[in-house]
C-alpha cells in the first residue's frame, strides 16, 4: 500500500491503493462461505440448467456451490475459477471427498477468463462483482467466454438492505466503517441493486432481476456471522489501512470487533440481508 498526493477528507481516501478487494482464506472466512449450496443460494440460477450443460463458476471460493452446480449438470463440465490458489485447493479437496469428478478447476482472473470465447452454457459470479473495482469490464469478460444465447447468473447482498438488532452506537460506527473500507479496497457494496443497468451495459439480454432474503437468528449463525464481519477489521494489513487513514484507533478498532463479538453471543441477537440476484443471456450473434 503507498500514500500518495492529494487524500480526500471523506468517504473513499483516493491518496491511499490497495491491492483490489480483500482476501477470503481465513479460517472463519472458509467456514461461513462453505456453508453456501448451489440449491439455497443459486436457485434463481439452478432453475436454468439441465445435465450436459457447461457451466463456469466466477470465483468460486470453496468450492461449495460449485460442487452441487457439478452435481447437477452431470456429465457437463464444471469449471471453478478464483484468484487465490488456497480456494482453489479448497474447491478441489472439496469436490474429490464428494466422488465428483466432472470439474475443472483453475487459479484465474475473472478480467482474464483462463478459457477461450464461447466456452460454456452458463456462467455464475456468485458474491463477487461487489469486490471489484471494475465490474461491467468482468461483465464483458464473462459474455466473451458465453456461447450465443448463454445464461449469467449474479448474486450478492446490497448492503443498503441491511437489518441488525440489537444496534449500538459502536456497531453502528463499526458496520459504517466496514462499508467505507469495502468501498477503501475497490469494491462496492451498494452495486448490486444496479444489476440491471450494469448487466445491460455489458451487453447481456432478456436481464431479469429478483431478490432473496438471508438472515441469522440462532446462535450458531450470529456468531459465524460476527467471527466473519469483525475478521475484516482484525486481518493485520486492512487494519492497518484503517490505522493509516485514521478513520479509527487501535483501541476503538478493538472496541468494535469486541461489539461484533458481543453481538454475535446476545440471545436476542438477528440479522437480516436483501440478497439481489439476475440473470441474462447472451445474445445469438
Ligand atoms: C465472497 S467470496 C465468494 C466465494 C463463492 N462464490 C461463494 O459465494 O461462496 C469472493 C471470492 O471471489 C474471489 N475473487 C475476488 N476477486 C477476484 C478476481 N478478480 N478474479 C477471480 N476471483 C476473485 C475471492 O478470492 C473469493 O474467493
Amino acid at each position: 500500500m503507498t500514500k500518495i498526493d492529494n487524500p480526500a477528507a471523506t468517504g473513499v481516501d483516493e491518496g491511499i491503493v490497495h491491492a483490489e478487494g480483500t482476501s477470503w482464506v481465513a479460517t472463519e472466512v472458509v467456514d461461513y462461505l462453505s456453508r453456501r449450496t448451489a440449491s439455497r443460494e443459486a436457485a434463481f440460477f439452478i432453475r436454468h440448467l439441465a445435465p450436459g450443460m457447461s457451466i463456469l463458476d466466477c470465483g468460486c471460493g470453496p468450492g461449495s456451490i460449485t460442487v452441487e452446480l457439478a452435481q447437477i449438470v452431470s456429465p457437463g463440465l464444471v469449471a471453478g475459477i478464483d484468484r487465490e490458489p488456497a480456494q482453489i485447493a479448497n474447491a478441489k479437496r472439496r469436490t474429490l471427498s464428494a466422488d465428483v469428478l466432472n470439474t475443472d478447476f483453475r487459479v484465474g482472473n475473472v478480467y482474464e477468463i483462463p478459457y477461450p470465447d464461447a466456452s460454456f452454457d452458463a456462467v455464475l459470479a456468485h458474491a463477487v462483482l461487489q469486490h471489484l473495482s471494475e465490474p461491467i469490464r468482468a461483465l464483458k469478460e464473462i459474455h466473451r467466454v458465453l456461447k450465443p444465447n448463454g445464461l449469467i447468473g449474479l448474486r450478492e447482498e446490497d448492503r443498503n438492505g441491511d437489518v441488525i438488532y440489537p444496534m449500538t452506537p459502536i456497531l453502528q460506527e463499526a458496520h459504517a466503517l466496514t462499508m467505507r473500507l469495502w468501498q477503501q479496497v475497490g469494491g462496492d457494496p451498494y452495486f448490486p441493486s444496479r444489476y440491471r443497468e450494469a448487466l445491460r451495459e455489458a451487453g447481456f439480454i432478456q436481464v431479469e432481476m429478483s431478490a432473496s432474503c438471508e438472515y441469522c437468528s440462532n446462535p450458531n449463525d450470529t456468531r459465524a456471522w460476527a467471527a466473519t464481519i469483525s475478521h475484516f477489521l482484525e486481518e493485520a494489513e486492512l487494519a492497518d489501512l484503517i490505522l493509516e487513514l485514521g478513520w479509527a484507533d487501535r483501541p476503538t478498532l478493538e472496541a468494535m470487533v469486541s461489539a461484533y463479538k458481543e453481538w454475535g453471543e446476545h440471545p436476542d441477537a438477528f440479522w437480516a440481508e436483501t440478497w439481489c440476484e439476475a440473470v441474462g443471456r447472451k445474445g445469438h450473434t
